[in-house]
């Protein structure tokens, strides 16, 4: 009998679910869409019975339009968006909505926790990492401080994809990469930090057990199986977070391999054989979901989400006449992009419209356009948005290579990367082949996968990998262009600096 692992991603927008044979060929997928609720500026929650809602209905429309019978589901993979706290009573009941991963509210408790362990440098050496106001940890601070009732009610802590592996199994559970982004754990010896919960009086039973990534950690219940159409053999892995299951997804599985995504953010992620921490902080480095292996990664926050805007914001007749044409507004855009020079003419674009995380965690920073000159036209606008958005891609591979992490192949993905001309861009920016891969079906490829090593089929999620993906084509960079983006990058490069302290001032403004 054929035999099916399910990769589940629970997403911010929505969950995906996908369906593999044993060789990785997918054979079915299904997504459903939830809200995000804002209740004050800079917070951002949603409730987890929206997210398992979305997993029972993509589990049962990816088997019935595929015809998977429930006993051929061996396993299931869980991926999820990183960071969010869901907060649980000893009756396990959601005590209230969870905090996500783009909440801002958390400032003043990073400096508290800085504070608690004895300064950033201190934490670095801890958890890592520096204190994120996106991160997990600060979430918890803010809870017991501003709700101390719901505080005082709460015995378990848990990450978006490990509540549905609760409801899904029973058990307790998460895994290294995920719990990476709780700033919780050691993760240069994967497992919870027992001086970092002691500095900030915080309780190891609230949190759950750490696997790693490809270990079965439940099955599922009677319960459960009934309602997603399975069965109580159906085995549910460790997962990862979306960055680590996305990567994996790629390929990223063995030392020398970093892939770039262009989707709203941008991410830098590379595979790391042993552990390289950044001393100013400017990189997360994350356990990887490949056993006993690390990674780094730059996230930009505002990347394909710079060219959203200018659609948005600038092009409505543009994008009515490519509706009418029956084209892709984007399609346009970058046409005209690519009929300007590399460099704009002089034309240059920080990409921080959502404040910005790598390298300069600073949530003031802000956009700009500078160098505008009456010559320019909209082409020279979207390219220099484009070639704004690869040089902030470039400040984190300048960063790995800084700490000696080596880099041989760079694969593509995400919306951006869909566009040739931003890939050959990525190519002569980053002075590197790019290549893309077979699949580009981003995370819940990535723990389908992790299923299928679960469930016996790969000795290990590089195995998985070698089998599954494969570059199918890549891009060499064009010498001129890679030489004329060296020279300038510097330039680039040294505009926040110069404008950063006024950045702060305009915020204050909004
Ligand atoms: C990673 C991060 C986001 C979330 C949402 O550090 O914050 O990628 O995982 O997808």
């Amino acid at each position: 009998m054929e035999t099916v692992f399910l990769g589940i991603d629970i997403g911010t927008s929505g969950t995906k679910t996908l369906a593999i044979r044993e060789d990785g060929t997918i054979i079915g997928k299904a997504s459903a869409e939830y809200p995000c609720f804002a209740p004050r500026p800079l917070w951002s929650e949603q409730n987890p019975d929206d997210w398992y809602s979305a997993v029972v209905k993509t589990v049962r429309q990816v088997t019935a339009s595929a015809g998977i019978a429930p006993s051929a589901v061996r396993g299931i993979g869980l991926s999820g968006q990183m960071h969010g706290s869901v907060f649980l009573d000893a009756a396990g009941k959601v005590i209230r909505p969870a905090i996500l991963w783009n909440d801002q509210r958390t400032v003043a408790e990073c400096a508290e926790i800085e504070n608690a362990v004895g300064g950033r440098a201190e934490l670095i050496r801890l958890a890592a990492n520096p204190a994120m106001t996106g991160f997990t940890a600060p979430k918890i601070l803010w809870l017991r401080k501003n709700e101390p009732e719901s505080f005082s009610r709460t015995v378990k802590v848990l990450l978006p994809k490990d509540e549905i592996r609760r409801r899904l199994t029973g058990e307790f559970a998460t895994e290294v990469s995920d719990a990476s982004g709780t700033l919780l754990l050691d993760v240069a010896n994967r497992r919870w930090s027992k001086p970092l919960l002691d500095a900030l009086e915080l309780d190891l039973s609230l949190l759950p057990e750490v696997f790693e990534s490809e270990d079965v950690t439940g099955k599922l219940t009677a319960a459960a199986a009934e309602e997603l159409g399975l069965t109580t053999d159906c085995v549910v892995v460790g997962g990862a977070g979306d960055c680590a299951a996305g990567a994996v997804g790629n390929g990223i599985a063995r030392t020398g391999l970093l892939s770039t995504s262009i989707g709203t953010s941008g991410v830098m992620f590379v595979h790391s054989d042993s552990i390289k921490i950044d001393p100013n902080g400017r990189v997360h480095t994350f356990c990887h979901a490949v056993r006993g292996k690390w990674h780094m990664m730059g996230v930009s926050l505002c990347s394909g989400g710079s060219l959203q805007w200018f659609r948005g914001a600038l092009c409505a007749e543009l994008r009515a006449e490519a509706e009418k044409a029956g084209a892709d507004v984007y399609d346009w855009l970058t046409k005209e992009a690519a009929q300007t020079p590399p460099g704009a003419e002089g034309l240059y674009f920080l990409p921080y419209l959502s404040g910005e995380r790598t390298p300069h965690a600073d949530p003031d920073a802000r956009g700009a356009f500078i160098g505008l000159h009456l010559n320019h036209r909209r082409g020279h606008l979207v390219r220099a948005l484009m070639e704004g958005v690869t040089y902030s891609l470039r400040d984190s591979l300048e960063i790995f290579r800084e700490l000696g992490v080596p880099v041989d192949e760079i694969r593509a993905s995400g919306g951006g990367s869909k566009s040739p001309f931003w890939r050959q861009m990525q190519a002569d920016v980053f002075g590197r082949r790019v290549t893309t891969v077979n699949t580009d079906e981003g995370p819940a490829y990535g723990v389908a996968l992790l299923a299928a090593v679960g469930g016996g089929v790969y000795p290990g999620i590089a195995e998985a990998c070698e089998k599954a993906v494969s570059a199918v084509s890549g891009i060499e960079p064009d010498p001129a262009a890679a030489r004329f983006y060296d020279n300038h990058y510097p330039v680039w490069h040294r505009l926040y600096p110069a404008l950063k302290d006024d950045f702060k001032k305009m915020s204050g403004e909004l």
